[in-house]
């Protein structure tokens, strides 16, 4: 099956009891059982729940990867995979990573003795340090969240020892443009809150895995730590799932046409989105994706706080908020908002600046999304 009607019919199946077509909302704690252990296949719904299960197998077959996990949401997945390590281990993560990540990395784990380091993996001279014994995980976003850093995930497991695990956070890219399982990463990561529901209306986490092995110690993690999402919840993004593949399209597109406007603003500095022929490593995008995607930010040439807070104020279409990834455009401001976990030095070491707008372009109409751009930057000019 190609993508497109993957994600219509993937790991889907007409309900055995009625006939429905669409999965039910099983909302239930528990499942009653013939005799102890005796059971259809549920107990209890921390362990397993059957709408949960339906999203798994469907998340599983687009990432091309035979098992999933959800979670209640995209941190809820990323601790469950830090919980694989114990004191001592060394992390490897990109210098440009989600501040939730970091924050949880640096604030919640560090303490516990796990040791976090960040580096440049855009850069492959950067990376004769990955082959440490110490280091038992690598952690890249690509793209990264908010720089748009491409990283290049065969090269990368080329560097790796065979037991160092490689999660690949796919939030941006989605499996419509990119599966990592494909090119060399043992877990790929999703928070589905983004565009795999893609309707800004839950908060969810996923993780893909082939290795059986990883998946069963993941699923003894999540079932003894219990940050497993509710039915509805699942509902919804089976749901979301089905128009992934129209909605990629359509983001990726509007995109191409806001590239093109910011180019020609004389008060844009630099735009960072992995279409462009200028942006680090595009080459390596084009290989690894099949298009670039709808998130995209830029910086202004007087790099100005007051002006990229009158800018994310003032447009109207793009409405100022924090996550990405719904089918609305969202503004917002990085250094302040989804990355002011940061310590502003580190930011400002990794070109995080303070006049940062991030992009979540959505898939309304490309020409009303510039005018609403092109008014709010005649607020600053005037
Ligand atoms: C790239 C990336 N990974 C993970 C997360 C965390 O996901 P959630 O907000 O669903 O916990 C986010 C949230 O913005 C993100 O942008």
């Amino acid at each position: 099956m190609k993508f497109g009607t993957k994600v219509i019919h993937s790991g889907l199946e007409t309900d055995p009891t009625t006939g429905a077509i669409i999965t039910p909302i099983y909302q239930t704690s528990t499942y009653v059982q013939a005799q102890p252990g005796k059971n259809l296949g549920f107990e209890y719904s921390r362990t397993k729940n059957p709408t949960r299960t339906a999203l798994e197998k469907s998340i599983a077959i687009l990432e091309n990867g035979n098992y999933a996990i959800c979670y209640s949401s995209g941190m809820g997945a990323a601790d469950a995979i830090i919980k694989l390590l114990k004191p001592g281990d060394t992390i490897i993560a990109n210098k440009d990573i989600y501040g939730g990540t970091y924050r949880m990395f640096e604030e919640i784990f560090s303490p516990f003795g796990l040791k976090f380091k960040y580096i440049d993996l855009t850069d492959t001279n950067n990376l004769s340090s990955l082959k440490d014994e110490k280091t038992k995980l690598i952690w890249i976003e690509t793209p990264s969240n908010p720089l748009m850093d491409i990283i290049d995930i065969k090269a990368i497991k080329k560097f790796l020892n065979k037991e160092t695990i490689m999660v690949v956070d796919n939030t941006f890219a989605t499996p419509a443009l990119q599966n990592p399982l494909d090119l060399g990463a043992d877990i790929v990561l999703h928070s589905v809150t983004k565009y795999l529901a893609g309707h800004s209306d839950i908060i969810m986490g996923g993780l893909i895995t082939n290795n059986k092995t990883l998946y069963e110690k993941l699923f003894l993690i999540t079932k003894s730590c219990g940050a497993v999402p509710g039915p509805m919840d699942c509902f919804l993004a089976l749901r979301g799932l089905k128009t992934l593949n129209i909605r990629m399209a359509k983001h990726c597109e509007n995109a191409i046409m806001i590239n093109r406007f910011l180019e020609k603003q004389s008060i844009v500095d630099k735009i960072y989105w992995p279409g462009r022929k200028e942006h680090k490593n595009h080459l390596v995008a084009k290989s690894q994706m099949n298009d670039f995607g709808g998130m995209l930010s830029f910086s202004l040439k007087n790099d100005s706080l007051k002006d990229s807070i009158k800018i994310i104020s003032t447009t109207k279409l793009f409405k100022l908020a924090e996550s990405l990834g719904g089918v609305e455009s969202l503004i917002s401001h990085p250094a302040s908002m989804t990355h002011a976990s940061i310590p502003k030095e580190e930011r400002e070491k990794n070109d995080l600046k303070d006049s940062l707008i991030r992009l979540s372009i959505g898939i309304e109409d490309g020409e009303d999304l510039i005018n609403d751009l092109k008014q709010a930057f005649n607020q600053i000019k005037t």
